[in-house]
């Protein structure tokens, strides 16, 4: 008989192993412990065994009934926590991921270029790191002229600088070879300034257009256009003669302040607001870009992005260098 229980016990461990639900289980549980069941049977042939080892016997069933029970619930429990990790209920609300957006000065870039493609400007990208011939030779300031003192330039080597303006693009954009040029180039640079209207790293974009006959008036028929369609329709625009080395005549370019509207105000300075600069390409810039002068004129304009942003009336940024500053408090304002 201890055989036999033995027997059983092994019988229930291999059919509890295999059960594969808590059905399977309800049953094994019954054909072995229930009324009916084979334990029962072998407690039923007690009554035949002498008394002397039914004591005995009566342990050793009594022992492999509390195993199966053991096993019974173990697998239980397995089967419980396996179904819960495959529990999955499509309906179920998920949870939302952080979303970000862009940078402050990718919507600039994208909303400046907008307005320059409708008029047939096309996005170009030059080095934001680059030889000392694009960002000041070409542009007619020969080494150790003075002009360049204007550009606090950062020199990473002998002949090769961060780039202080996107004009950098000019030279190189004509060397290409195809004329007409007209080119947006939006880029990353660098400046030894800092202080609320200057950051280290900003951002210029550069504005060339070279064909046969361009003249001022185009360049103020494209600036007065800008100026309208990111600042407002009543903004207008005025040109202020300025010096620049690589464009001859050289201008200012200002717009009237959106806070008061042309009449003064302490955000600006008399009704006007400073874009950047702007100029009629030198010829001497042209030559450098294989042109000839005599055939092609064309106008330029940089600014910065950062600048030409904050100056849109509905934003008031204290200080430009918070665009760098990863603040998330400012930047989830946008
Ligand atoms: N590169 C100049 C600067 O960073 C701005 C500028 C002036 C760009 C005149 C031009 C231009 O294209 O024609 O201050």
């Amino acid at each position: 008989m201890e055989d036999t229980t033995k027997d059983l016990l092994s019988q229930a461990q291999a059919v509890i192993n295999l059960a594969a639900s808590q059905e399977d289980l309800e049953n094994i549980r019954i054909g072995f412990l229930g009324r009916n069941g084979k334990m029962n049977e072998l407690m039923a042939g007690l009554l035949h065994v002498s008394p002397a080892q039914r004591g005995e016997l009566g342990r050793v069933l009594n022992q492999a009934k509390r195993e199966i029970e053991l096993l019974l619930s173990k697998k239980e429990e397995d089967l419980l926590s396996a179904s819960s990790n495959l529990y999955f209920d499509p309906t179920e609300p998920s949870i939302k991921p952080n979303l970000g957006h862009l940078h402050l000065i990718t919507y600039a870039a994208r909303e400046i270029m907008d307005i320059f493609e409708r008029i047939g400007f096309v996005r170009v990208r030059h080095p934001e790191i680059d030889s000392d011939y694009y960002a000041f030779e070409a542009l007619n300031m020969p080494a150790g002229h003075p002009a360049r003192d204007e550009w606090e330039t950062f020199y990473i080597a002998d002949n090769l600088v961060i780039t202080p303006h996107t004009s950098n693009g000019q030279v190189r954009e004509m060397e290409k070879g195809y004329l007409p040029i007209k080119m947006i180039n939006i880029a990353r640079c660098g400046r030894r300034q800092s202080d609320v209207s200057h950051s280290q790293t900003f951002h210029q974009f550069e504005g060339l257009y070279i064909d046969k006959g361009v003249s001022i008036a185009n360049l103020k028929g494209v600036l007065e256009y800008f100026a309208r369609n990111f600042y407002g329709s009543g903004r207008q625009t005025r040109l202020r003669p300025y010096d620049f080395r690589f464009t001859e005549p050289s201008f200012e370019v200002d717009v009237t302040c959106g806070l008061c509207g042309g009449s003064g105000c302490s955000f600006c300075k008399g009704g006007w607001l400073e874009l950047g600069g702007a100029g009629m390409v030198h010829p001497k810039v042209l030559r450098a870009g294989g042109i000839d002068p005599r055939k092609y004129s064309g106008f330029a304009f940089g600014w910065g992005v950062e600048r030409t942003y904050m100056m849109k009336a509905e934003l008031s940024i204290p200080d430009i260098r918070i665009l760098y500053k990863n603040d998330l408090n400012f930047l989830e304002q946008f």
